[in-house]
């Protein structure tokens, strides 16, 4: 089976944890030899922006709309403002192919060290956080007057649909029956946010009696962090809002070990068009291009990606590969280990040829 795959890595890291995924899924197939990735590559970036005053082309989400998968890098460089990066690009690719919920597990991998006492073994932290992907307060509403002068005022307003809301607590339900403890934790901040908070939480409650199999509590967001950072045995699933949850998940991301390795799902769940993998980190100007990026976070979404498209044998033997090569301390410096992105991408081929 062929799938056909649109390949942005997009600026700084982005290019290098890409570059070395698709070597991961190329020689993934190739060991398999039960399906095939077709890439296409779209250098849209900071310096086509720089260049050609956009991140895409006009027609650049109707050319999405033919492939499987999108399988991103990250974008966003200094020399372009990050509001006009990320709208430019991953923004409304996210909003306009119906990718309303962002899947983003996190979990303790074989050999990898937790700042926290007491993370040891997998067990210790495994959760999954459902981002709301579409609104919320990334809905871009709102706007600036007098900006210059002393009574300067901005607004960002949140927009929480009941339809937005519903579906991806829906979802984050779906997929906390789907795991062995069956309890989802959903996180607001209705205390001081007296309109859109209060009615997610309201939304959430109506939707929990549709799932009496699934057990259920509430967090305010601050109080969550102490919670992840305290008891993180507590938690399984997660749902938030779109910002809580980019909040969170990279707090989530550190607690197991390094933002290098967290991957992300953005679904496109009725699959209408198509869905778009990532990891959960950005361009990282600060070590970009010298190749010391971590890029489990990239192959892991990379497995996501390929069990999206119904590969789960592909899935399980690159995640083993993975594990196989952190449980072995083939790490990059932010995991405490000696490698860069090329010699951790070695150890996981290395393993492939091996099988
Ligand atoms: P960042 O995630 O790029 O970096 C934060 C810190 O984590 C940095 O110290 C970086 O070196 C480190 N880090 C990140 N990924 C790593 C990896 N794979 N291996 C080792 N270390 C890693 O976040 P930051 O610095 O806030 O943002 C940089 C740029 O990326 C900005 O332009 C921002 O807007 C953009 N960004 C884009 C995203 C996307 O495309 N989805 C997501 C997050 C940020
Ligand atoms: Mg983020």
């Amino acid at each position: 089976k062929v799938h056909r795959i649109a390949l942005i890595p997009g600026d700084g890291i982005g290019t290098e944890i890409t570059t070395a995924a698709v070597r991961a899924l190329r020689q993934l197939s190739a060991t398999l030899s039960t399906f095939t990735l077709d890439f296409t590559q779209f250098p849209w970036s900071s310096a086509t922006y720089l260049q050609e005053g956009h991140y895409m082309p006009s027609d650049g989400l109707a050319q999405l709309k033919k492939f499987d998968a999108i399988y991103f890098g990250a974008v966003g460089w200094p020399d372009v403002p990050d509001h006009i990066s990320l709208w430019g690009l991953i923004l409304p690719i996210r909003k306009t192919l119906g990718q309303y919920v962002n899947v983003r597990p996190v979990r303790m991998l074989d050999g990898v060290t937790s700042p926290l006492k007491g993370v040891q073994r997998a067990g210790d932290l495994d959760w999954v956080i459902v981002r709301e992907n579409s609104e919320g307060e990334y809905s871009g509403q709102g706007g600036i007057s007098h900006e210059d002068e002393l009574h300067g005022v901005a607004t960002e307003v949140s927009v929480f649909t009941r339809v937005g809301v519903e579906r991806v607590v829906r979802f984050a339900f779906e997929v906390a029956r789907g795991r062995p403890r069956r309890k989802l934790t959903m996180v607001t901040k209705s205390n001081a946010q007296r309109h859109g908070m209060v009615f997610w939480d309201k939304v959430f409650w109506e939707v929990a009696r549709e799932f009496p199999d699934v057990e259920t509590d509430k967090m305010l967001v601050d109080a969550m962090t102490v919670r992840m950072t305290l008891d993180p045995k507590s938690l399984d699933t997660i749902v938030a809002t779109n910002l809580h949850a980019d909040i969170l998940s990279d707090l989530a991301a550190a607690l197991a070990g390094s933002i290098g390795i967290a991957p992300s799902s953005n679904l496109n769940p009725e699959r209408t068009a198509p869905s778009m993998f990532e990891p959960i980190h950005g361009s990282a100007p600060d070590i970009a291009g010298k190749g010391v990026a971590n890029p489990v976070g990239a192959f892991w979404s990379a497995a996501e990606m390929v069990r999206w498209l119904g590969e789960d044998k592909a899935a399980d033997v690159l995640m083993e590969a993975v594990e196989n090569v952190t449980r072995a301390g083939v790490t990059t410096k932010d995991l405490g280990g000696k490698e860069n992105t090329e010699g951790v991408t070695e150890a996981v081929h290395d393993i492939y040829t091996m099988a």
